[in-house]
């Protein structure tokens, strides 16, 4: 609330030094980049209250799950990084409140502590956000998009627009732990398009290509930069693995054979008494599951939703095959033979439309497998974008000449192995936090996120041609 106009230059210059470590973005006019950071800004608020107008103070405040926050700290959340991105880091302003920051600092409390932290009340939290985003939008209006500080290629309202979007689909996932009835509602996805089976895997060829990128304006810090890497020829599942095919693998006796198991797996499956994916319940000869507040059945033809990494790993290995590293869904996602060229999507450089993926909580499920076939990539590999996060066999590491941008907590402390990349993104992820660059990770025993995952295996030589 200054009431004198926002100063053009941050206030911490410490921030300034953090230079964009890659080449500044295609040249976009400035018009088109103010325009597309506010709709990214305002298709997020949407989203954010679509979640949360949908409950009760006492739904909103309430923890539904100690693997989640209650709602409204995510609100007050997404509304505190605002502040302190947009407001203060970007354009210096004092901000609007601060003295929250240590209430709303994901790191100084573990999501299982937060419901006993001095949360702002529902009101008060939309209050709160409603008020940074208005001045939010006032820092848009003047910001220089020209250099490489925090507002060049409109960065940080695209990250801001990322974290809020990311926060949407951690929101997505509490209310699919939330016990009670549905308050969300969606139409069902499109079917596949019928006629000829897709075969069951298709052909990567071997030979270098681009992973990362230097050039996309919105990228994070883990996904840059762009750097060549040789993945040898491979065979990959043409959709995702069904339930259809999860099923064979548990009536095989699958959860009970620790030759298919990871030992942490083992250990894991065994001590949590888990013989199925979550929210999957036997009802007769068959298999139900909840999903936001209704039982239904389970859809054989729907990629497996709501395994774990060691779940993914041990069907892998039961089928004879192995989970494909990061690399390999990168190029089989990316990488355009007939150019040699790493475009954005599966299908191309496109913005993602309703006919290529399942994306921004249109549907409340996954599409069945070898549906959009308009965004199938080059080798035949469908859904690679959208309807369930892809579970890869890689760790979540630093690319060649990692930069932590801007902040350390976004990426860089989680480096290590204990945490799994995921690709593709989930029928809950918006596009704007969504792309063939972008990498998710988590503990390789989590099972509330909108995770499935597809298979791999290795080419033989004569397969492998180079391209
Ligand atoms: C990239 C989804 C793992 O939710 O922990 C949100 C995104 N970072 N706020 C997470 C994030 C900071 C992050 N993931
Ligand atoms: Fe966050």
């Amino acid at each position: 609330m200054p009431a004198t106009p926002a100063p053009s230059t941050p206030s911490h210059p410490g921030h300034r030094t953090t230079a964009r470590p890659t080449a500044p973005a295609p040249a976009l006019d400035d018009a088109t980049l103010r325009a597309r950071a506010r709709a990214a800004l305002t298709t997020a608020r949407d989203r954010t209250r679509v979640l949360t107008d949908c409950l009760d103070d006492a739904g909103l405040t309430a923890q539904h799950s100690p693997l989640m926050s209650p709602l409204v700290w995510d609100l007050a959340h997404i509304a505190n990084q605002e502040d302190l991105w947009l407001l203060r880091e970007a354009d210096g302003r004092p901000g609007v409140r601060p003295d929250l920051d240590p209430v709303y600092d994901a790191f100084r409390t573990p999501r299982a502590d937060r419901p006993a932290l001095p949360m702002l009340p529902p009101d008060a939290a939309r209050r709160y956000a409603a008020e940074v985003r208005a001045q939010a939008l006032e820092v848009l209006e003047r910001a220089p998009l020209d250099g490489d500080g925090l507002t060049g290629a409109a960065f940080v309202f695209g990250m801001v627009a990322q974290h809020e979007q990311q926060h949407d689909e951690t929101m997505l996932a509490t209310h699919q732990l939330r016990r009670g009835p549905a308050v969300l509602h969606a139409p069902a996805p499109p079917a596949a398009p019928t006629g000829r089976p897709l075969p069951a895997e298709v052909l990567v060829p071997g030979g270098p290509f681009t992973m990362g990128t230097d050039t996309d304006p919105w990228a994070l810090d883990n996904e840059r930069g762009a750097h060549r890497v040789d993945v040898p020829a491979f065979w990959l599942d043409t959709t995702p693995v069904t339930c259809a095919a999860y099923t064979e693998f548990i009536d095989a006796g699958g959860y009970d054979d620790p030759r298919w198991w990871h030992p942490e797996g083992w250990e894991y499956v065994r001590g949590a008494g888990i013989g199925a994916p979550l929210f999957w319940r036997r009802e007769g000869a068959g298999w139900v599951r909840r999903r936001f507040g209704t039982v239904e059945p389970v859809r054989p033809e729907q990629p497996v939703l709501h395994v774990s990494w060691y779940e993914a790993d041990a069907f892998a290995r039961w089928a004879g095959r192995r989970l494909p590293t990061e690399a390999e869904w990168e190029k089989a996602a990316r990488h355009d033979p007939a150019t040699g060229r790493s475009r954005r999507h599966p299908w191309g450089d496109a913005a993602p439309g309703p006919e290529h993926a399942n994306l921004g909580q249109r549907h409340l499920e996954p599409a069945p497998a070898g549906a959009y076939p308009a965004g199938a990539a080059p080798s035949g590999a469908r859904q690679l974008l959208g309807d369930v996060w892809e579970w890869t066999a890689s760790d979540f590491t630093a690319y060649p000449g990692f930069t932590a941008h801007p902040y350390d907590e976004y990426s860089k402390v989680f480096f290590g192995p204990d945490h799994k990349v995921l690709r593709g993104g989930s029928f809950g992820t918006d596009p704007v936090a969504c792309r063939g660059t972008f990498r998710n990770w988590d503990y390789p025993v989590r099972r509330q996120i909108f995770a499935g995952f597809r298979t791999a295996r290795d080419a033989s030589a004569a397969e492998g041609g180079r391209a």
